[in-house]
């Protein structure tokens, strides 16, 4: 029997998130895979998942507040906001006020706030993260993208985005990753000093996504939008990605100085509409994630210098491989590896958009499950991929990393292949992919 139930056409466009559809594409192809004795294992450098334990401080503390079983409020118990502020001051010389502090479940439902309560069109750079698409989609926004070139290092250019905002009219919000999912790319305080510039001009707002600002590999060269455009930009941020607690949903938006009563109270209207509140144990948990002790900076020490291991070994192998080029990331968990030298013989293969790749690369017997095409809002002709670099054992290469952290260019590497044996396997069989293309 036909269902009654219809939905919403606008839910159809939507692209199914990042998670589930990858897992689809896993399942679907582990159901076509018939070769003999293919177990369908899959190298994961689809997910951008920390590999490392969740540090044991904010454990302990999630344990002890069990019990806080009552409703909290809906904008951040305040001992928690007021750790996120004093956070902000000693990691990026931000002098916040806590009530310009929103917590909510998860960087990406502040970021469905904000896209909920601001007017104006957003203004996107692509490649992009996966979950920007969708969620503009599903709020009907316009949106406008702006490719990043190659040659500039994946970053914006100041001049292309002057452009986008003297055509168009209104407000907008450009949201601006930094540093950046896909590529790894960091910005330069003066490179961030300019794009304020132009969104001066154009009266225009910044989402700053900095969710992956404590990743950044030389975190002395991180400098936070909020620093440079405070009156404009919302700094959006949580644990899930420099805590590896994605799954416990906590984050937080600050919003833009002199920020008038009139957004704050909008922001917290929506926020109670759609949340009520985070999970009150998790705020309390927040608070270890923020206070300033040693076992956090030691935390945040040796897992971004393990991802700089990993991110620089890989970078350097896949750049080696015919023609790929492969970004060299300064942060994040992540690289970008363009594919377009190779366009013809994808085509030939059936690739015949950059959505495809993604099951080329995933089919026998290279069963590499990475992100393409549209998911990273990429063109159809455009064949680039994001790799994350997690698939390894984060707890037994933190305890290594401890025990002894490499001291050369040659230690680094026979860490990789000790500690992250999956990611040097996996670079393999995209060579081989490369090599059977040709
Ligand atoms: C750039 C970017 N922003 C936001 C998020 C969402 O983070 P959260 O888990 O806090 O919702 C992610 C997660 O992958 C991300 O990569």
């Amino acid at each position: 029997m036909e269902s009654k139930i219809r939905i919403e056409p606008y839910v159809e466009k939507i692209t199914m998130p990042e998670n589930v559809r990858i897992g689809n594409l896993i399942s679907e192809h582990r159901r076509k895979c018939t070769k003999n004795s293919c177990a369908f294992d899959y190298y994961g450098f689809a997910f951008g998942q920390s590999p490392f334990p969740v540090p044991s401080i904010v454990q302990r503390a999630l344990c002890e507040h069990a019990n806080k079983g009552t409703y909290s409020s809906t904008v951040g118990i305040e001992p928690l906001r007021t750790a996120i502020a004093s956070f902000m001051e000693r990691y990026y010389g931000l002098e916040v006020d806590t009530d310009r502090i929103f917590v909510g479940p998860g960087t990406k439902e502040i970021i469905s706030i904000i896209f909920d309560t601001i007017e104006g069109d957003i203004v996107i750079p692509t490649p992009s993260w996966i979950g920007y698409g969708p969620l503009i989609s599903l709020k009907h926004k316009n949106s406008h993208t702006i490719k990043l070139d190659p040659s500039k290092g994946y970053k914006l250019d100041p001049n292309d985005l002057d452009k986008v905002l003297s055509e168009k009219k209104g407000q907008h919000i450009l949201v601006l990753n930094n540093p950046h999912n896909p590529t790894g790319a960091v910005y330069t305080r003066e490179e961030l000093t300019e794009i304020a510039r132009v969104c001066d001009k154009h009266g225009a707002l910044v989402l700053a996504d900095e969710i992956y600002a404590l990743t950044t590999y030389d975190f002395e060269r991180f400098t936070s939008m909020g620093a440079i455009y405070p009156e404009g930009t919302f700094i959006t941020n949580g644990i899930s990605k420099d805590r590896s607690a994605g799954g416990y949903r906590l984050g937080y938006a600050i919003l833009p100085s002199s920020c008038p009563e009139k957004v704050k109270s909008a922001f917290a209207k929506v926020a109670a509409t759609v949340y009520t509140n985070v999970s009150t144990p998790i705020q309390y948990a927040g608070i270890a994630a923020y206070e300033h002790s040693e076992e956090i900076d030691h935390y945040f020490s040796v897992t971004r210098a393990i991802h700089d291991i990993i991110g620089t070994y890989a970078s350097r192998r896949i750049n080696k491989i015919g023609y790929l080029h492969a970004t060299k990331p300064q942060g994040t968990f992540y690289l970008f590896v363009n594919f377009n030298a190779y366009r013809r013989e994808m085509m030939i293969r059936g690739a015949t958009s950059s959505n495809e790749l993604a099951h080329a690369l995933l089919s026998h017997p290279y069963h590499l499950a990475v992100v393409t095409g549209e998911d990273i809002m990429l063109e159809d002709t455009d064949y680039g991929a994001r790799f994350a670099l997690v698939d390894y054992d984060g707890a037994a290469a933190m305890d290594a990393y401890e025990n002894q952290a490499p001291r050369n260019e040659k230690e680094r590497e026979e860490f990789v292949e000790t500690h992250a044996p999956r990611i040097v396997a996996g670079i393999d069989m995209l060579e081989l992919f490369i090599n059977d293309l040709t």
